[in-house]
């Protein structure tokens, strides 16, 4: 099979594109014969050694894909081979098939195709876990979301809309702010013209927001966060600018608000019924067009390393998605 690889740690442009033997099924796994793969951040950190998992090379990239099970290792019962489903990879998703545990795969309702499968767990399944279990969001409550046009930051914009939040979306151009609006958001600061802070009195006037979703991190957490509500809820997501923020432990004293960690990842591995349910509260959203999933650039295979580089450049709208098989 075709599989994209890196063999040195590096900038996209050093990964490469091999002919390997496919991978066998382990007990408890599945294989994915893989149509769609879609970049998620961590995928250009992790080639370059700078994310928190640090797999031996060399070793495929790609944590998201879709497809169909080509085959089903021992003591799987749940899946067939032929069902169509998208699965949580952590490694391998740029490749034509990738074996995972069946625990992180979930079958697809028909009306998805594997191109929005490819893309839609892992951003979605975030901000529900985030504004559901973390945060406690509800009805009519405000929601800032930052990075706002981002792959995590529109699906947060959706989920908080679904579940009854008004929404004010910050990003760095009026090209991103548009896509929000056209998304859900009830209103928009581009923080690369306007003060944050001024942007949300603008909008809230002098009320603040419930609750912060950031996956940017870096010189926006601090005024974000000054400007939040008495039992405001911040929720640290991820740190896109590159910079850890350091928030002074007296403003959530002195605002009575919380600093809410997010980690999609292992909240996936300790509380699977949770997922489970958030999942199909959330292919019930999107069978009702409250989520609409936006895939702004579609590569071949052979151009993922294009791909990811459009993400780690800030160029991405919403999701990419590297196509792989004919049924994408
Ligand atoms: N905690 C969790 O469980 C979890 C789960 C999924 C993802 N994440 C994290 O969430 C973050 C976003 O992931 P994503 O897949 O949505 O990424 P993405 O699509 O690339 O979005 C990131 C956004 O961050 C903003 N940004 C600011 N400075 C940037 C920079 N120097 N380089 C790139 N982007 C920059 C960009 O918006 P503007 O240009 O508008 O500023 C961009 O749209 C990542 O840190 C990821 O690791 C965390």
């Amino acid at each position: 099979m075709r599989a994209i690889l890196c063999e040195r740690h590096g900038p996209p442009e050093r990964l490469a594109l091999r002919d390997i033997p496919p991978p066998e099924p382990a007990p408890g796994e599945v294989r994915l014969r893989v149509q769609a793969a879609s970049v998620n951040f961590p995928d250009a950190l992790i080639i370059q050694n700078l994310y928190q998992t640090k797999p031996p090379l060399p070793f495929g990239p790609g944590s998201e894909a879709a497809g169909f099970v080509d085959a089903v290792g021992e003591g799987v019962g749940d899946f067939h081979v032929g069902d169509r489903v998208a699965a949580m990879t952590t490694f391998g998703a740029f490749a034509e098939q990738v074996a995972v545990p069946a625990a992180r795969v979930l079958p697809l309702p028909e009306t998805m195709s594997f191109e929005v499968a490819s893309g839609f767990t892992v951003v979605y399944g975030t901000a529900i876990h985030a504004f559901e279990q973390r945060a406690a969001l509800r009805s009519g409550e405000t929601v800032l979301v930052l990075g706002a046009a981002g792959g995590v930051g529109l699906a947060a914009i959706e989920v908080a809309r679904a579940m009854g939040a008004r929404v004010i979306a910050a990003a760095s151009s009026e090209e991103k702010l548009a896509l929000a609006r056209r998304h859900g958001a009830d209103g928009t600061i581009d923080y690369s013209r306007e003060d944050l802070r001024a942007g949300i009195r603008r909008i809230a006037g002098d009320r603040g927001v419930d609750v912060v979703f950031d996956p940017v991190g870096g010189a926006l957490a601090e005024p974000a966060f000054r400007s939040i509500e008495r039992n405001g809820r911040y929720l640290v997501v991820g740190f896109a600018a590159g910079d850890i923020p350091s928030i002074p432990l007296n403003l959530p004293l002195v605002k009575s608000a919380a600093i809410i960690g997010v980690f999609w990842g292992s909240f996936v591995v300790a509380d699977p019924e949770a997922h489970r349910r958030n999942a199909e509260r959330l292919y019930d959203w999107h069978a009702r067009g409250l989520l609409v999933p936006e895939i702004s650039r579609r590569f071949p295979l052979e151009e993922t390393a294009a791909a990811i580089r459009w993400v780690m450049d800030r160029k991405a709208l919403g999701k990419v998605v590297v196509t792989i098989g004919e049924a994408g």
